[in-house]
């Protein structure tokens, strides 16, 4: 099967209408289409999700997805056969409004408002604050459910998440049906956040991959589980743990996801007990504690404890120096070292496109999401020409995340992509703090100590 890449500028696919009601948990949109290649696109995309059992690949603002109907087992089974995922492994239900979460909760896909509102008080003012964005809900799972088994892996509960990028948005409405989708990688591998990842992944696999440009995010959703008492948080991701005690209710939130232990055989996550995020070379992490280490003792380490590295990658952060200062030649300006690094790139570097939210529109937080979108750039590996009298014969390549957390999250995932396609054997990453818990590094953490190999 071929698999097409195709580009979808929101702003081209139609003007984005906000619906504000004061007492709604979050606003309903609709959106007036535009007739032209952005829109046969996703109408593509839609078709094959309703009627197909190939899943599509769709960006979101945390990392691309490849979803499908839930409400249909084959259409669910073969998501998990294109990854190549355990089955046991729960998937996130994707929905475009609080009427279709509604729905599912009374265990009907278009069930009109009847009788109480089916979702339980603890996840409203969460909902309020956060969606649509990278959070996602556990909830009880209807007996009449329509969702297919596959999804929620035989648990009595389900994962759903109003995303709030507007091609998504847009292509769970078009489907027509709720959208399972797992990060549209291959089981293992570190998640997509461009549309080309997705190829490198799922060639062949499926058909169609909806490009909508680089995530803004690039960590997936938080996960909260607020069935149980303390709520929990499952997984970190895009909103942080002080986030989430500054909503009442979520005031006593505790950690119940596990860094750096091996898990046992009945994880509190399902999928928390798998290999995750990594990319084939070997990643060593270092912990931010753990200081910069001495370029020279890296470099013998990754000659002698790794498979006789020839090839090495750094990913930086905060405090590593270009190649750990191992390189020859003109050092760079520190400018020009800010000006590469993704999360410090000058705002006159990102392009700003505005979608086509209608003018009108009063000011609410679905309309400020949805107004303008920055296209990010991805990170950009520098080959470094080593000093001489180092371990010969030894290619280095350099990547500088920037000392921005949000930017680090960002890059991540393609900066550990990125080193794969040059080949290296090893690749030495800079941790960043995780201890305050007021920003995303614990996202970032959480998922790089999983990528790193046990040695
Ligand atoms: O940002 C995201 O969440 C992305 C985008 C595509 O939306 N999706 C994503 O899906 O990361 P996935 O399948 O890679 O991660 C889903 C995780 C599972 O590993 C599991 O830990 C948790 O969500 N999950 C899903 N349903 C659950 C349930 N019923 N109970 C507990 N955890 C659940
Ligand atoms: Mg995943």
């Amino acid at each position: 099967m071929e698999t097409d890449i195709l580009p979808v500028d929101a702003a081209r696919l139609g003007q984005i209408r906000i619906h504000n009601s004061p007492d709604a948990l979050v606003d309903e949109w609709s959106m007036e289409y535009t007739e032209g290649e952005d829109l046969n696109s996703m109408r593509r995309a839609a078709e094959e999700l309703a009627h197909t059992d190939t899943p599509v690949a769709f960006p979101t603002e945390t990392v691309y997805g490849l979803g499908a109907d839930a409400t249909r087992s084959s259409a669910v089974r073969a998501i998990f056969a294109a990854k190549n995922r355990p089955v046991d492994n729960p998937l996130i239900v994707h929905v475009h409004s609080i009427s279709q979460l509604q729905s599912l909760l009374r265990g009907g896909k278009d069930v009109v408002n009847n009788g109480p509102d089916p979702i339980p008080e603890i996840y409203k003012p969460l909902i309020r604050k956060f969606w649509p964005g990278p959070l996602t809900i556990i909830l009880p799972n209807p007996v009449n459910s329509v969702l297919a088994p596959e999804v929620t892996a035989g648990l009595s509960t389900f994962g759903a998440r109003m995303p709030c990028s507007i091609l998504a948005l847009a292509l769970i409405r078009m489907a027509g049906v709720p959208l399972a989708a797992p990060s549209a990688n291959a089981s293992t591998r570190p998640s997509p956040t461009t549309a080309e990842h997705v190829k490198d992944d799922l060639d062949g696999r499926i058909r169609t991959i909806i490009d909508g440009g680089p995530c803004s995010v690039g960590v997936e959703s938080t996960v909260v589980d607020g069935l149980s008492s303390p709520p929990s948080i499952l997984r970190p991701g895009g909103v942080t743990v002080e986030d989430l005690r500054r909503i009442p209710g979520w005031e006593n939130v505790v950690v119940g996801y596990m860094d750096k232990q091996e898990v046992g055989d009945r994880p509190k996550a399902p999928g928390m007990k798998y290999r995750h995020y990594s990319p084939k070379a070997t990643v060593i992490l270092y912990e931010a504690t753990a200081g910069v280490p001495v370029p020279k003792r890296l470099l013998e380490q990754a000659n002698t404890k790794v498979a006789r590295g020839k090839k090495v990658g750094i990913i930086r952060t905060v405090r590593w120096e270009r190649a750990l200062g191992l390189a020859v030649g003109s050092e760079k300006t520190k400018e020009v070292q800010e000006q590469e690094a993704i999360g410090m790139t000058s705002r006159e570097e990102i392009a700003e496109t505005s979608h086509s939210v209608a003018p009108e529109v009063p000011d609410s937080r679905l309309s400020n999401l949805l107004r303008s979108v920055i296209q990010h750039k991805v990170p950009h590996a520098e080959q470094i020409i080593l000093k001489e009298g180092l371990t010969t014969p030894m290619v280095l390549w350099d990547i500088n995340l920037g000392a921005d957390t949000e930017g680090v999250a960002r890059g991540l995932f393609s900066a550990l992509r990125e080193l794969d396609r040059k080949g290296v054997d090893v690749i030495f990453v800079e941790g960043i703090d995780d201890k305050s818990g007021d920003n995303i590094a614990a996202a970032v953490m959480n998922r790089l100590r999983k990528a790193q190999s046990r040695l």
